[in-house]
């Protein structure tokens, strides 16, 4: 009987020596229990013996046999537990791990600086306007003075729409906030008095130029409305929007179509990094008598000035941000730091 307990020790060692690998295991099996294993040979060679014998001899190969088979599910059991382990280690999860959340949005800085200078002209009797930022071309340009043959309503400036409006005049998309006058006042009556803040497009693209850029305008038209207004009211939204009285306003002689006189109005703060400097941060002027008229008003009754600021342009002096294009990559690292 050494020898089927010899054989059961073999059996026990192969099946141990099966490793991670089903195949393995199966191999091993089949070399005791299969059709031409070693327990099925010595089952066969039980018919030779006589029945006394072959009782006896049959009960000790069963025997074998069950100890053979209980190694083999306790090897199975044991591989399939190991490979669950390796699995539970790999795909370990840390419950205790904060989850991740959704984050909260946050306002563009852009769109910060143009909630805040709504609420600054509100606070001093502004309505504010909004309209569409496809234009026709008789509001974007004729209407305000700016002849057919006018450099700023060339294709490289511009960007036109495919198809025309219903008098079979060009689209385009709006290349500033100043057609909000004509349309603002063309449905209002006097005294006016709004901003119309809102998206602008110039075939543009640099450091300081993107093609897509906002402006607010300002328009204040009544019988009385001079120059003089223009410089209290930009000082005080300056002052507000900047949060110091520490700076000044200076008003530079300059050219547009639907203005007349025309300004650029530069600031320069008395203190911080920008100390001293005079920065451009709008055009102005008394609105052109010829624009007045298009208004649908008599000019020689109705007086006042408009503006046009850049909101990327008030956006960078008041962070002290040195790249416009910093705005449109949309890089949350960046974006952050105003939320
Ligand atoms: N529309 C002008 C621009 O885009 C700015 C401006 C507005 C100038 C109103 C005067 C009056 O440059």
């Amino acid at each position: 009987m050494d020898s089927l307990e010899q054989l059961v020790a073999s059996a026990v060692q192969d099946f141990m020596a099966a490793q991670d690998d089903a195949a393995a295991l199966e191999n091993a099996k089949a070399k005791y229990l299969g059709k031409t294993g070693q327990i099925t040979e010595l089952m066969k060679g039980l018919g030779k013996l006589d029945p006394e014998q072959r009782k006896a001899q049959g009960a000790l190969i069963n025997a074998a046999k069950g100890q053979i088979e209980a190694a083999l599910t306790a090897r199975r059991d044991a591989l399939a537990d190991a490979q669950m382990q390796t699995r539970l280690n790999a795909e370990a999860i840390d419950v205790s791990l904060p989850g991740r959340g959704r984050a909260g949005g946050g306002l563009h800085p852009v769109m910060r600086t143009w909630e805040r200078v709504e609420e600054i002209f509100r606070s001093i009797g502004f309505d504010v306007a909004d309209g569409p930022e496809i234009e026709n071309d008789w509001t974007n340009f004729t209407a305000l003075n700016s002849p057919e043959n006018h450099p700023a309503r060339s294709m490289q400036d511009t960007f036109y729409i495919e198809g025309d409006d219903s008098d079979g005049k060009p689209l385009l998309l709006r290349t500033h906030t100043s057609p909000m006058q004509v349309r603002y006042a063309r449905s209002h009556t006097p005294p006016i008095k709004v901003i119309a803040p809102g998206r602008t497009y110039r075939v543009d693209s640099d450091a300081t130029h993107s093609p897509m850029f906002h402006q607010v305008e300002g328009l204040w038209i009544a019988e009385d409305i001079s120059f003089a207004d223009l410089k209290g009211v930009y000082l005080n939204f300056v002052k507000a929007f900047f949060e110091t009285d520490d700076l000044q306003v200076r008003f530079r002689p300059s050219y547009f179509p639907f203005t007349e006189p025309s300004a650029e109005i530069d600031i320069a703060f008395g203190s911080g990094p920008l100390k001293g400097r005079w920065l451009e941060v709008s055009g102005s002027g008394q609105v052109h008598p010829s624009v007045v008229r298009n208004f649908g008003l008599d000019p020689e009754r109705f007086i006042g000035f408009a503006f046009g600021s850049g909101l990327e342009r008030l956006t960078m002096l008041r962070y002290g941000i040195s790249d416009l294009r910093l705005f449109y990559e949309g890089d949350l690292r960046f974006l952050k730091q105003f939320n």
